[in-house]
């Protein structure tokens, strides 16, 4: 069961019940799930969640939804790989990569979208929509046809295209909004006072931030039941980077794992670092900017959890990195030719932070490091460049593989 209680806004404190709301009317703080965690302290232990079904749902109980109204498509309890090529390379013994870009959409996306689908489906919307910067959107339309809702999603036009064929197929309303993320953004805020959609990042936002908190929870479980020194994790909005740390705060809280904090690490491209920028000019305050990276999944330059993002840093001794956009690209092939993981430029930014941690000395051999995968190098092909530039044609038969061969340059 779910012991969520209410909404409680992030800012000042004052509860809401129970429903599709996102802001405070007090403050405009943005509202949070608010749990009775005394009762789950009592009824959850390492043996209930480990008895627990295979995939993000063993964790249902620090989640707002009832496990049987889940709408489960086979997300979470993806691979945490101890990455020992990578990590001899850059002089980490103890280096991990949690491979998120192996659950059903190929991003973790499905993480959020999985409990707000779900809850959508409890207060009875019959329309799921989005505004996404590509990963978000594939996740809303699969799910929706998993749940038989309506979707709609709205998405800046420049998007790579196997984002916008990754949700397309299947059947969701695909609206190319003529300008950038934080354009569709507003413009998404306008139509959810009018339309009684469940906008997953919108009205519904409280409960699809939750999600992402199973990515605490679960590196937590896969190392045996402790907390990594270091989390390398990608920002866009910064939400994603704030609930890895509830996750692994809450398994503190809960008595499920030692008092050990780890460094909270954000990673975000030179080309749009609103987060990370305001960080290292000692401000809470963020400035909005204008994208312009390769990293299009990060590519929101007005975030709304940048000042919570910024607070966790504080809080955990975390460094907030900026990734040249000119090493995005190399870093995708350096996971992908020491771990075999192909990720998309979002990791390139993490993989890409990660050695620059390590070239600052702020990560030491024998500490145990997680760098969060968060989505698949399918889904951004056209960003790799002539990577393709070393095949060659053979005819099938042994005198023109053996020419070709001794022609081949590497
Ligand atoms: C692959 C990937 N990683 C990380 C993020 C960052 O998530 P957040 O907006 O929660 O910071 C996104 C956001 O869309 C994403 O698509
Ligand atoms: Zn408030």
């Amino acid at each position: 069961m779910s012991y969520a209680m209410n909404l409680i806004c992030r800012e000042c404190g004052a509860e809401y019940p129970t429903q599709p709301l996102n802001v405070c009317e007090f403050c405009f703080g943005p509202l949070e799930v608010q749990y009775d965690f005394a009762q789950i302290k009592n009824n959850v232990s390492r043996k209930t969640i480990s008895n627990g079904p295979n995939s993000m749902w063993r964790y249902s109980q620090f989640l707002p939804v009832d496990i049987e109204n889940s709408i489960d498509i086979g997300t979470g309890f993806t691979p945490l790989i101890h990455a020992k090529n990578l990590g001899k390379q850059l002089g980490l013994d103890y280096l991990y990569i949690k491979n998120d870009s192996v659950n059903p959409t190929f991003s973790f996306k499905d993480r959020p979208v999985a409990i707000t689908t779900s809850k959508a489906l409890e207060f009875g919307f019959e329309v799921l929509a989005c505004v996404s910067t590509g990963n978000l959107m594939g996740s809303v339309a699969a799910h929706g046809s998993k749940a038989n809702l309506d979707t709609y999603v709205f998405y800046p036009q420049d998007l790579e295209l196997s984002k916008i064929f990754g949700a397309a197929v299947y059947g969701s309303k695909m609206i190319a909004i003529e300008g950038n993320y934080d354009d569709a953004n507003r413009f998404c805020s306008e139509l959810s006072d009018i339309y009684p959609w469940a906008f997953v990042n919108i009205n519904m936002r409280p409960f699809y931030a939750e999600g992402s908190k199973t990515l605490g929870y679960e590196i937590v479980e896969q190392l045996g039941w402790k907390a990594p020194n270091h989390c390398v994790v990608p920002g866009a909005s910064g939400e994603l980077h704030t609930k890895v740390w509830k996750g692994i705060q809450e398994f503190i809280d809960c008595e499920l794992i030692e008092n050990t904090i780890p460094k909270m690490h954000l990673a975000q491209p030179e080309g749009c670092s609103p987060i990370s920028s305001a960080f290292k000019s000692k401000s809470r305050q963020i400035q909005p900017i204008k994208p312009s990276t390769i990293a299009k999944s990060l590519a929101i330059g007005n975030p709304a959890s940048g000042p919570f993002s910024i607070d966790v840093l504080n809080q955990t001794h975390g460094s907030a990195e900026i990734a040249p956009e000119n090493t995005i690209i190399d870093s995708i092939k350096l996971l992908a030719e020491t771990e075999g993981i192909f990720t998309e430029t979002a990791g390139g930014v993490v993989i890409s932070s990660l050695i620059e941690l390590v070239k600052k000395d702020k990560i030491k051999k024998d500490e145990t490091v997680v760098a969060f995968i968060t989505g698949n190098g399918l889904k951004t092909l056209e960003s790799m460049g002539e990577i393709n530039q070393n095949t060659v044609s053979c005819m099938p038969n042994i005198s023109s593989f053996d020419l070709v061969k001794s022609n081949l340059k590497f």
